[in-house]
């Protein structure tokens, strides 16, 4: 079978050079190969729990998904939508919320992060949280379960909400699959060969340092403009340099071949200058990104392009959702009325007609028990034993082992009775003490989550 893989790319921002190495690249190449069925998508629904300025987020989510078709994405295998576009994601998502325990949602480590802030800061733990934020690896269980994806690739700092998202999914199977696996477990997919892109300064490149480098924006001069603001040591041209200590030769690495980067490695030894040394990269880095960038550009001068492909990519999903969530319904209970009302009548009865086990002291101290109809007629009596822990054992043996503990028990038929009545009526005995037992233990293992 196809290995499922699933991706969602918040739509807050602009995509820069890093996220282009880091995350698009990688995960445009890994659609490529065979065996693979790739989910890609705009998590926009995530976006708004970070940002609540709608033309930022209109604008995102045009400039994300230009960027993810002009770097080559192939839509004709890869399912590309925007997450918007799935009701059927915000449906899972509250079956999801109902068997999601909140004692672990207090221990995500975005929530948590927060309410460290304000604790640090003397305010209140909730303050500034929203429900959105609270909520934030359900709506993500909800985006990975819906497709059943095998494989997550993420950052390291997403790695908790997909074992939460496995968690919520063990927990929902166990509930409601009657035995069956209904959700696929997920593992996240940590990419370790990719290195993390340095930022101008060094650093991780990341809009929160401020460091980046831009993919498209600016044009070649934007990027040129960039590389200028590299930060290097100060040795002057002809002096040898260090290739291991400097950031500009990860950012050259990123985007070279072995030869281009040992003959980098040496020109540098030799005391290229960091001007010189700018330069190529410029040069590298321009011919890898200018042909994408001149089909980003086509792209968001049309909209209604991205705008096609993106329903184009939401029909395919839901071709898979559709049915998905309809099944689920049906697991849960939310069915047609006319399925729902003969079940309930027929276990009201059967509860009705169950027969009863009694355990009794006489007045010659001994302990008895009876296996007696649901309409009192007396099925089998015990002789009379000293202790009562073995009375109440034998019960609670025939109770749950049914005829299997019959041969031993001190017991004997009521006259005129056969021994079929009696094991048709321990058989029912023993189906309905499993069956609360295992109601029992449900309520146990739900408590003790909680
Ligand atoms: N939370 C992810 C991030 O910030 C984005 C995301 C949303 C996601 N839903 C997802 C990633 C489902 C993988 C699978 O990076």
């Amino acid at each position: 079978m196809n290995q499922r893989v699933l991706t969602g790319i918040t739509t807050t921002g602009t995509p820069h050079l890093g996220n282009y190495v880091g995350a698009i690249r990688p995960a445009i190449a890994a659609s490529r190969e065979p065996g693979v069925e790739s989910f890609f998508f705009l998590a926009d629904y995530h976006a708004l729990i970070k940002c609540d300025d709608p033309a930022r987020i209109a604008r995102s989510r045009l400039e994300i998904a230009a960027t993810w078709l002009a770097a080559g994405l192939d839509t004709e295998r890869v399912t590309f939508y925007a997450q918007s576009d799935i009701p059927e994601i915000t449906e899972l998502n509250w079956l999801l919320t109902c068997v999601t325990a909140k004692g672990q949602m207090n221990r995500a480590h975005a929530y948590k992060a927060s309410v460290d802030a304000n604790e640090a800061k003397g305010a209140e733990p909730d303050d500034g949280v929203t429900m959105g934020l609270f909520c934030y690896p359900v709506l993500m269980a909800a985006d990975i379960l819906m497709f059943n994806a095998h494989r997550v690739p993420v950052g390291r700092d997403q790695v908790q909400h997909i074992e939460m998202a496995r968690d919520v999914a063990q927990r929902f199977n166990h509930l409601y699959g009657q035995g069956r696996e209904l959700f696929v477990l997920p593992e996240a997919e940590i990419e370790e060969s990719v290195a993390t892109l340095p930022g101008l300064d060094g650093r991780k490149m990341s809009k929160s340092y401020d460091n980046t480098v831009p993919l498209f924006e600016g044009g070649a001069k934007g990027l040129k403009d960039a590389i200028a603001r590299v930060v290097t040591d100060s040795r002057l041209p002809g002096e040898p340099k260090d290739p291991d200590s400097a950031h500009l030769v990860t950012l050259h690495d990123a985007f070279a071949d072995a030869a281009t980067r040992e003959a980098f490695r040496r020109d540098l030894i030799a005391g290229l200058g960091w001007g010189d040394a700018k330069q190529r990269v410029v040069e590298l880095i321009e011919a890898h990104v200018g042909p994408m960038r001149a089909a980003y550009a086509e792209l968001m001068a049309h909209p209604e392009r991205i705008e096609d492909v993106l329903q184009v990519g939401a029909d395919k999903a839901r071709r898979t959702a559709t049915p998905f969530i309809k099944e689920l319904r049906q697991a849960v209970g939310l069915r047609q009325m006319v399925a729902v009302a003969q079940p309930v009548a027929k276990v009201a009865d059967d509860k009705a007609a169950l027969p009863t086990i009694k355990q009794y002291r006489e007045a010659d101290g001994l302990f008895y028990f009876k296996l007696t109809t649901h309409q009192g007629a007396l099925l089998l009596q015990s002789t009379g034993l000293a202790d009562g822990r073995e009375a109440g054992n034998w019960v609670r043996r025939l109770k749950t082992e049914g005829d299997a503990a019959l041969a031993e028990a001190p017991v004997a038929r009521a006259e005129g009775v056969s021994a079929d009545t009696v094991s048709a009526a321990l058989a029912a005995l023993a189906e309905a003490t499993r069956v609360a037992d295992a109601e029992k233990a449900d309520k146990a293992a739900k408590a003790a989550q909680a």
